[in-house]
């Protein structure tokens, strides 16, 4: 027995810090084109996870009758805040500071969270409090990917072989490690202020439509813009290879992971493994030295 109650792990943030000075711009070696697949986390993660905060602040009156959710709540808000900082920290040095400006679709990705998904009602017969319940149903379906991805990334020792650069795999595992920590606090959200399982369906399929979309476009416009790739495109042959190779992961992962979580007894719990993530935040860099300051 671990003893860790794998419900209600303790929850805080760590202030990691990263620097890029070492990273190249493909940080897996003679792989550009799955170092970009992997590089759309650093589009959507800053605006989306800076979206999860904002909806949660609205979303902390309604679990106020539930002291032990709502300090976990909070503990959420400060790690994703962190997260969406530490991946703005790839934008803004790694990628730019190497002739790769992302700004032209980090804009309209920062328009999607705070406009189309923002405060006001796509529809005057939804009610603030149910467009509310959706969007937190849509964090409860992004987060069961978070946490499995990031137990995927703690384990994918082909990208170490691979020779990724390190301080990257660092961010990326400190972040997937902490997505595994707090992997059952947006489902418990939801099941507090909402709960229908029909909303929960409806969220994760807006999700689910979104995100093989969003890879391809995100790695397109990656390569579009990548000063050495002269016009290279992603093609699905770039894909099934970086699926092969164990550098990204595959259609059956994805459609496996959800298919559990359309499960009506699902529960984020019985995903993963809070011991693993605890493992890998013990020897992290970033996140040893964020506990030594
Ligand atoms: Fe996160
Ligand atoms: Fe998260």
């Amino acid at each position: 027995m671990s003893g860790i109650d794998e419900r209600h792990p303790e929850i805080t943030p760590r202030r990691v810090r990263f620097d890029w000075s070492e990273t190249p711009l493909h940080w897996i070696p003679d792989e550009p084109v799955a170092t970009h697949f992997i590089n759309v986390l650093h589009l959507l993660l800053p605006a989306g996870e800076r979206w999860f905060v904002h909806v949660y602040k609205q979303a902390l009156p309604l679990v106020a009758d539930d002291p032990r959710l709502h300090g976990e709540v909070r503990g959420f808000m400060g790690q994703e805040a962190v997260h969406a900082y530490s991946h703005q920290g790839v934008l803004d040095r790694q990628m730019r500071e190497r002739g790769l400006d992302p700004r032209a679709l980090t804009l309209r990705i920062e328009w999607i969270f705070t406009r189309l998904l923002g405060d006001r009602r796509p529809l005057p017969i939804m009610t603030r409090r149910a467009w509310l319940n959706l969007r937190i149903g849509i964090i409860a379906g992004i987060e069961h990917y978070t946490a499995v991805l990031g137990a995927w990334i703690l384990d994918a020792r082909e990208l170490d072989a691979a020779g990724a650069d390190p301080t990257m795999l660092d961010l990326l595992r400190w972040h997937g490690a902490e997505e595994v920590e707090h992997r059952s606090v947006a489902f418990d959200v939801y099941q507090h202020v909402s709960g229908a399982y029909w909303r929960r369906f409806l969220a994760f399929f807006a999700g689910v439509i979104a995100m093989p979309l969003a890879v391809y476009f995100g790695a397109a416009f990656l390569c579009a813009k990548d000063p050495t790739l002269h016009g290279v495109r992603p093609r699905v042959r770039d894909y099934r290879r970086a699926v092969r190779r164990g550098l990204f992961p595959g259609n059956r992962f994805m459609v496996a992971a959800a298919r559990r979580y359309l499960r009506r007894d699902y529960h984020p719990s019985r995903e993963c493994s809070t011991r693993r993530a605890l493992d890998y935040l013990a020897v992290s860099p970033a996140a040893r030295a964020a506990k030594r300051r």
